[in-house]
């Protein structure tokens, strides 16, 4: 049975997880000590329970702590020789752990295990912050919290920061908790419920002087031409900077991005500080590692002409780079990891908002969280005093710590299309459903698109689901792909879900089967809409942003069988393939210098899970055939050489294979998934 003290531990971490004002995302841990029955002797034994590295305090369960033994955590202070030496006793926390289940420790257990209170919080909340980076933060801690609350001056997170903390705890039987200096809080309790009311205690009352005392306007004044543009206008010119903003994010290694245009970062880029502001950078290190020790700030106000603002990015660019590689060279030892990368994980438009880049959609979607609660902290730190964040110096001891490269070593290999964004048309039925399913399932970021939002929406949830991810996975959009103008909303919706494009499926499609006398001009023109017009503009459009990206990319087109093989009642279906499978070859041919591959699959028979099948199609064919509809994908199996049935994730798979990490040389092709169908061989 779950330990008493455990439940209550879990319970007041998912309570104080869950309200962004308390911790940032995956931020700060808690803890508690408590008695168990060592099963090796039979005797009770004093336990640590802490959050293990890595976890979230708002859905941490009991698999995410680090289960230690108190007697032989503490004992470490015995051997420890000084702060030098004090990453030693983070590798020696291993030693002490209790059983093989838990989580890995963290860097914090020190704090949690040194302190003498049975539970602990250790807190990044942006009121704390704030105080912890105000100049004179000591001076307001005093203030504010009189004897309560004690300051501890920054220190890296280690061994010695937990016990320059238990230190505090003993010398002041009164205080319930501490500011530590640049970073964030930590406060105790004999029991949880005391523990969380300290925590909760000086988290408020910092909000409430912050309030109360701040002057008015915080970041200055407002900056002529840096207001908001409105909602529609900031939308669009997000869109059409996001292509470029992710190219400088991915000089070094590819990204996903995200975008936000919250009140909080557009306020912020009105201000006549905020260049100076974030210019200093982040302070509190779950912040600076995620959001690299400063932004990128794009200095022209929101007036200013889309190719103006292209062209300083560029600049802006090229100067963040050198300044990463001088802030390396500055700091950096002989025996410092390498250099990771010299590229903006943050970018700050006025007037428009601000793109994050990450690994992952998640990634770069928390780290934008985190330039926010920066923001907050600024704006309180400012509001009281000036903000002070951790010396360039600290900052570089954290970002390129041996534990923290150790942390990234131990991270798994990512999925073959990790950071790639793909936009699969036609995508919330048959071939298109299964073919975004698998690109999201090897790792891809996916936008579905369809005529029904909902249908689109509901393919996306599925697909989140089942990949795990949710929203960060999947997302649905509503398009008519021979409309240019819903083509054009429809990219510009996948580039702010994601933060471009790299892999476009030209999927959505229709089939009539009529005789050319039966043929009416509307089937002519229906389907050569959809397929033949509507997959040039989805290409062209999506051309653009890879053009702009300068990141390659992929557009795969699903064209048939039926574009080389001939037969009757036909006509205008097996015309319009015919012309997906020319644009192919002379997309190739055109975007090739783009590092753009262009190819095709060509499917035939794939009756399941098909709408096309489902929708008269397979009747017809059936009849023409004289098979029941039931039975017709295994009519069509015994046609094929293989004689095997083709299911949509057949496709799927040749998609991926085409767009994979495998067939990086290959353009122009078209690949049959057709189980062999000689009289359809291409030559
Ligand atoms: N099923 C087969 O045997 C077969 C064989 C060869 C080629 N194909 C091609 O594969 C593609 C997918 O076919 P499927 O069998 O999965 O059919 P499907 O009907 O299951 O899926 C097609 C999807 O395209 C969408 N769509 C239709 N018109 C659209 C438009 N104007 N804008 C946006 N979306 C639109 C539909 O809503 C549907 O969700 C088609 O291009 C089809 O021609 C299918
Ligand atoms: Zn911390």
């Amino acid at each position: 049975m779950t330990n008493q003290a455990v439940a209550e531990l879990i319970a007041r971490s998912n309570r104080l997880g869950a309200d962004p004002k308390n911790t940032n995302y995956a931020g700060g841990n808690a803890s508690a000590k408590g008695t168990e029955t060592d099963p090796v002797t039979g005797d009770p034994v004093e336990l640590l329970w802490v959050k293990g590295s890595g976890g979230d305090l708002g859905t941490l369960t009991e698999a995410g702590l680090a289960v230690l033994r108190l007697d032989r955590m503490r004992a470490l202070v015995d051997v420890y020789t000084g702060v030098d030496r004090e990453d030693e006793m983070v590798a020696a926390f291993d030693f002490c752990l209790h059983g093989k289940g838990g989580a890995a420790p963290s860097i914090d257990t020190a704090m949690h295990g040194l302190v003498d209170a049975v539970h602990v919080d250790h807190l990044h909340p942006d009121a704390g912050i704030a105080i912890a980076t105000a100049a004179d933060g000591e001076a307001l801690t005093k203030e504010i919290f009189g004897d309560r609350v004690v300051w501890v001056p920054w220190r890296r997170p280690g061994f010695q920061l937990g016990l320059d903390i238990a230190a505090i705890k003993a010398d002041h039987p009164q205080a319930v908790g501490c500011i530590l200096g640049g970073h964030g809080i930590t406060a105790w309790g004999d029991t949880s419920e005391e523990c969380e009311a300290s925590s909760l205690w000086i988290i408020e009352t910092a909000a409430a002087y912050i309030a109360q005392h701040s002057r008015a306007e915080p970041f200055g004044p407002s900056l002529d031409g840096y207001a908001a543009l409105p909602r529609a206008e900031r939308r669009a010119r997000a869109a059409a900077l996001a292509p470029t903003i992710r190219g400088i994010a991915s000089a070094d290694r590819p990204m996903v991005g995200h975008f936000t245009d919250d009140d909080v970062v557009l306020d912020f880029l009105a201000s006549a500080e905020h260049p100076r502001l974030a210019a200093l950078g982040t302070s509190c290190p779950d912040h600076f590692l995620r959001t690299k020790v400063k932004p990128l700030v794009l200095d022209l106000p929101a007036t200013a002409t889309l190719e103006e603002s292209i062209a300083r990015l560029g600049e802006l660019a090229a100067a963040y780079r050198e300044d990463y590689q001088g802030y390396y060279d500055r700091h950096a030892a002989p025996d410092s990891p390498p250099i990771r990368g010299k590229d903006p994980l943050i970018v700050l438009v006025p007037g428009v908002g601000m793109f994050s880049y990450g690994k992952d959609k998640q990634t770069a979607r928390v780290a934008g969280e985190f330039y926010v609660n920066a923001i907050n902290v600024m704006r309180g730190a400012e509001g009281l005093s000036t903000y002070a964040p951790i010396a360039e110096s600290e900052k570089f001891r954290i970002e390129y710590w041996a534990l923290e490269e150790a942390k990234l070593q131990r991270m798994p290999r990512p999925k073959p299309l990790a950071t790639r964004i793909a936009l699969v048309t036609g995508a919330a039925s048959g071939i298109g459903k299964a073919t975004a399913e698998k690109l999201a399932a090897e790792g891809a970021c996916v936008v579905i698109a369809d005529l029904s939002l909902e249908k689109a929406e509901e393919a996306a949830a599925a697909i989140g689901q089942a990949v795990g991810g949710g929203a960060d996975v999947a997302a649905g959009v509503q398009v008519d792909v021979s409309d240019a103008d819903a083509v054009q909303a429809m990219v510009d919706a996948a580039v702010l879900a994601f933060g471009g494009l790299d892999l476009v499926v030209n999927n959505a499609g229709l089939s009539l089967s009529k005789s050319l006398l039966e043929t009416t001009e509307e089937d002519w023109d229906r389907q050569h809409d959809v397929m033949a017009k509507g997959s040039f503009l989805v290409a062209r459009a999506a051309a653009r942003v890879l053009i702009e990206q300068g990141m390659g990319g992929d557009i795969v087109y699903i064209s048939s069988k039926n574009s080389v093989f001939a037969g009757p009642n036909n006509l205008a279906y097996g015309a319009a393939k015919a012309d997906q499978a020319h644009q192919v070859r002379l997309l190739a041919a055109e975007l090739g210098e783009h590092g753009v591959k262009v190819n095709g699959v060509n499917p035939d028979g794939v009756v399941q899970g098909s709408g096309i099948f489902a929708g008269g199609w397979g009747a017809q064919r059936a009849a023409v055939y004289g098979v029941e509809e039931k039975d017709l994908g295994a009519f069509y199996a015994q046609r094929t050489i293989l004689k095997r049935e083709v299911l949509p994730e057949h496709i799927a798979n040749a998609v991926f294979v085409l767009c994979g990490p495998d067939l990086t040389h290959t353009t122009g092709l078209h690949v049959p998934v057709d189980a062999g169908v000689a009289a359809a061989f291409l030559r």
